[in-house]
């Protein structure tokens, strides 16, 4: 078949890479990709929310499955836009409708959602101008650090998380002020969940469900957690205390009341659920829900991954995921992803990079990388990933650091504590 995948992140090149290597692949592309896309598929320069330009490049090129890589065009409907055009709504594609998708594109929408059924989460309050009164009466009554969280998407900037309940208050009428236009008219004050993250990822058609391996992210552009958030600065997979006993707790109070939770509320789910959970003293708390993978937890999940995973994205598009098996590799992944002199603030795009043609283990992928000629410069804050795989996590560290080794630019930057907290453990 022919497929498209809709991106041009770290994310993308590792789906487009996984997608590649299944027999069932004729023709690939990314629109837009990278300058690491285009060795595994053909790139079409079309942004991710251009609806009407994918549509045409889509029949042009007899697409058959379309896979969608971030949120964005998600929130933004793509899915109803095919569904709605004549020509196009036969195409199949992963990734959910509009309604799905405001389980990452509202946190109002996404809490209540787990309240009504049953998921455990931070209690909470949301608030909007009208009852800011009420807000600074749940911050008094909840005990610090106090969670601030925009309702609406904010670039991974909307959530404030600070002891000081002064800030908090502050924070809570700047936010309703219009600090993140619309998507902060509403405020979501949250409990904050003591414990470990992780990121759990599910692939569904609505009924049936496959989980994916699990991975923890490192969100902190600093060495130990330190410094401001980013998309994700690492990745490793497997994660040691996602023991059997801790994901059978995942599967039976989180992942099963959200695919029934999403079936009685009659959204037709087809894509993945990516579950960031809170483990509290061995329980799991939702923390939020995303509606695409993870960037960077695909470039250590893909790699994982044993079965042929068009396969089973095609399934999924069809509603026939019950006939899949998903198998994995017991090996371990891990990856660093290395980011321009400045980001998460403002930082420059175009430096020249070099080592790109190495003689790498494991996998490097591309994220902020454009062809400028001869050339491959940087383009984005994160700029590649590199994976590496081993029996353990030292030995892929081994990889992905090695590669590093081989790579340049001005700025360059990594984290080079990726895994340490889990092999302190
Ligand atoms: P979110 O955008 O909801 O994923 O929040 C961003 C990050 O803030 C999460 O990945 C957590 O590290 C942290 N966070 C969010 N909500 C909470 C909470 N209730 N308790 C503790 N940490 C939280
Ligand atoms: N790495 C976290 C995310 O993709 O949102």
């Amino acid at each position: 078949m022919n497929v498209l995948v809709i991106g041009a992140g770290g994310r993308e090149h590792a789906l487009a890479w996984k997608i590649k290597q299944s027999s069932k692949c004729d023709n690939l592309f990314v629109a837009p990709g990278n300058a690491g896309t285009s060795a595994v598929a053909e790139n079409l320069a079309i942004g991710v929310n251009d609806f009407e330009e994918l549509g045409k490049a889509v029949l042009e090129h007899e697409v058959q499955l379309v896979v969608v890589g971030p949120e964005e065009p998600l929130v933004k409907g793509i899915r109803n836009y095919f569904a709605s055009n004549e020509s196009l709504k036969d195409v199949l594609m992963v990734g959910p409708d509009e309604v799905g998708a405001q389980l990452e594109g509202s946190k109002d929408f996404s809490k209540a959602f787990m309240v009504r059924n049953n998921i455990p989460t931070a209690g909470s309050l949301t608030v909007t101008a009208d009852s800011l009164a009420e807000g600074i009466k749940f911050l008094s009554k909840v005990e610090a650090p106090y969670v601030l969280k925009a309702d609406g998407l904010a670039a991974g900037k909307g959530v404030i998380i600070t002891e000081d309940i002064k800030e908090a208050e502050d924070s809570l009428k700047v936010m309703l002020d219009g600090q993140f236009g619309a998507a902060s008219s509403k405020v979501l004050i949250e409990e904050y969940l003591h414990g470990i993250e992780l990121s759990v990822f599910v692939l569904t058609d609505g009924k049936s469900y496959m989980t994916l391996p699990e991975a923890k992210d490192y969100k902190r552009i600093g060495e130990g957690d330190t410094g401001p958030n980013t998309g994700g600065m690492g990745a490793v997979s497997p994660v040691s205390f996602a023991d059997e006993a801790f994901m059978k707790k995942v599967e039976d109070k989180v992942i099963k009341p959200t695919v029934d939770g999403l079936q009685s509320d009659g959204i037709d789910f087809i894509g993945f659920l990516f579950i960031g959970l809170m483990n509290v003293k061995g329980e799991p708390y939702v923390i939020e829900y995303n509606v695409r993978m993870g960037d960077p937890e695909t470039e250590v999940v893909m790699p994982r991954i044993e079965s042929d995973f068009l396969s089973h994205l095609e399934a999924a598009a069809k509603k026939e995921l019950h006939n899949e098996q998903l198998t994995i590799k017991t090996e371990t992944a891990t990856t660093v992803v290395a980011v321009a002199q400045g980001y998460p603030g403002s930082y420059e795009k175009g430096r020249v990079m070099s080592g790109l043609d190495a003689d790498f283990k494991g996998i490097v992928f591309h994220a902020g990388t454009t062809q400028k000629g001869e050339e491959i410069v940087t383009n984005g804050g994160r700029v590649i990933a590199s994976t590496g795989l081993g029996s353990d996590i030292q030995s892929a560290l081994d990889q992905s650091y090695g590669n590093l080794q081989s790579i340049s630019w001005d700025g360059m930057n990594f984290r080079k504590d990726i895994g340490q907290d889990l092999l302190a453990l």
